[in-house]
């Protein structure tokens, strides 16, 4: 591990992976073990999969840090690690505070409005009810889905959707805050108001992590990048560097 303390011209760490690995133990039907006689080999029964596969990393104060990689490769899995849904088999996450992962999609329900599953939505990120009422006008304006706040979100597209989702998550300050691929779905104009506002969010003491297949969002938002291969940390640096070393293997 490095020594964190002597790492010159950085804000104070907020995130420390240290040697972290995460398995999944996932029941397999014995379909895809159909052996080359073609039949099905009889293998029912737990298969495990090494998700992360020592990853260490430290994240700082105003870092907005890109995470990339094809798909699998484990960016979700570090996600989640990093809010503490997903446990560690060994190796360990300590964060300054509790990560916020932007996808307050659980907690939203298709049959209330808009406007009402904001209300929802920033009790569920932990914004106390006065918050909540103080940023709603705030949300509603940076969601720009006009009257269609009132209906129900289930008449929403997934990019409305993603819109109401997003203006959510980034309506307050957040210490820590991980957007996986919720920019995705956006059109253009939204994906660029959405970058600015991380930008904005990381420059006021947050840390931000973004993982995305956009390498345009990831250049326009991220000046460090992290690059995880079949659960591996490939390589952590500037993002340009990274993303160019990424793309040659792609070609
Ligand atoms: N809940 C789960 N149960 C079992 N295996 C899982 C689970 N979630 C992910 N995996 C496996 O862990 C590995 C990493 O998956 P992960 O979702 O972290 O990849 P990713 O980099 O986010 O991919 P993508 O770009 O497709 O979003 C994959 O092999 C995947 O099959
Ligand atoms: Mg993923």
């Amino acid at each position: 591990m490095v020594a964190i303390d002597k790492l010159p011209d950085r804000g104070a760490p907020v995130v420390v992976v240290d040697d972290l690995h995460v398995k999944y133990r996932v029941y397999a039907t014995g379909r895809a073990a159909k052996d080359r006689s073609g039949l099905l080999a009889k293998t029912r029964g737990i298969r495990e999969v090494h998700a992360l596969k020592g990853v260490s990393f430290v994240a700082y104060e105003n870092e907005s840090i890109g995470v990339i990689g094809s798909n699998g490769s484990g960016k979700s899995t570090l996600m989640r690690a990093l809010t503490g849904l997903t446990p560690p088999a060994s190796g360990a996450v300590y964060a300054r505070s509790r990560p916020n992962l932007l996808g307050v999609g659980a907690a939203l329900l298709p049959n209330l409005s808009g406007a009402r599953n904001i209300i929802l939505g920033g009790l569920a990120l932990g914004y106390t009810r006065s918050e909540v009422k103080e940023l709603e006008p705030g949300i509603v304006d940076f969601a720009e889905l006009g009257e269609s706040i009132d209906l129900p979100m289930r008449t929403y597209s997934s990019g409305m959707q993603a819109r109401l989702k997003f203006s959510i998550a980034a309506a307050r300050q957040h210490d820590i805050l991980i957007i996986d691929e919720a920019l995705a779905v956006g059109d253009r104009r939204f994906r660029k108001r959405s970058e600015a506002r991380i930008r904005e969010i990381a420059e006021t003491a947050g840390t931000i992590f973004l993982v995305s297949h956009s390498m345009g969002s990831i250049r326009d938002t991220c000046q460090r990048t992290i690059w995880l291969n079949k659960g591996t940390l490939m390589m952590d640096g500037p993002t340009d560097e990274v993303i160019e070393a990424y793309e040659a293997t792609r070609k």
